[in-house]
């Protein structure tokens, strides 16, 4: 052991002291660590004093409740932007062959089975007579019973089933059959709508 350390150190981040023969080095942490480290320091109690101590700063549930709010008003204006079903608008369509025809296409394919081939009544209620059980025979009724169904009763809802723009024209078709009386007809069922 060289006693000269001891007392006077050479390296000048040599400290002045010695325990059983270890030497301390003062070696500082260097600057951008130690700044890193105040920082955070700071960061942390300026975040504490916004958000735990004077209540300032949103907490997570009010961060949540405020995008849902938001998921919300997006869903009321899209839903207050989507072509409204109107009876002028079916009606329209029952003055459009094409729509007609689609519509009883489908109406072979998905409804026939059960209201028979002309709309006579068959497991279903007779579609062209002015008696309803569901509706009171209005187009937007009977777009809106085809929508949701009576599924309770076996009436299936179709919403999702078909395609929006086609259940408009099965609609329409079935306005088309009103008066047609066909053969076999099933007798009224509900109220009479004139
Ligand atoms: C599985 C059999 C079944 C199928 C398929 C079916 N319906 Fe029906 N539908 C019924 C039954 C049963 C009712 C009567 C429900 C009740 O008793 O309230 C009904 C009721 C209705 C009514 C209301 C009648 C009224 O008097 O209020 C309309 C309109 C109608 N269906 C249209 C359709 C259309 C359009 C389709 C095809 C897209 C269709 N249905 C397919 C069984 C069916």
């Amino acid at each position: 052991m060289n006693d000269d350390n001891k007392t006077t150190p050479s390296d000048p981040l040599l400290l002045n002291h010695e325990y059983d023969g270890i030497r301390e080095l003062d070696y500082p942490l260097p600057g951008w660590w130690l700044t890193t480290f105040f920082i955070t320091i700071i960061f942390g109690i300026i975040y504490w004093i916004h958000y735990d101590l004077s209540g300032a700063g949103p907490t997570l549930s009010q961060e949540l409740e405020k995008d849902m709010a938001q998921i919300e008003s997006l869903r009321n204006k899209a839903a207050a932007d989507a072509p409204q079903v109107t009876e002028e608008a079916l009606a329209a369509l029952v003055q459009n062959s094409d729509a007609v025809t689609k519509g009883q296409a489908e109406y072979m394919a998905k409804c026939a089975a059960c209201h028979g081939n002309a709309g006579e009544g068959l497991i279903g209620p007779n579609l062209t007579d002015k008696y309803w059980k569901n509706t009171d025979g209005t187009l937007v009724g009977m777009h809106k019973i085809v929508v949701h169904g009576v599924v309770e009763k076996g009436m299936p809802a179709w919403k999702g089933l078909i395609p929006d723009n086609l259940i408009k024209n099965v609609a329409a078709y079935i306005h088309s059959l009103q008066g047609s009386n066909p053969p076999n007809a099933k007798g009224a069922e509900g109220t009479l709508y004139e």
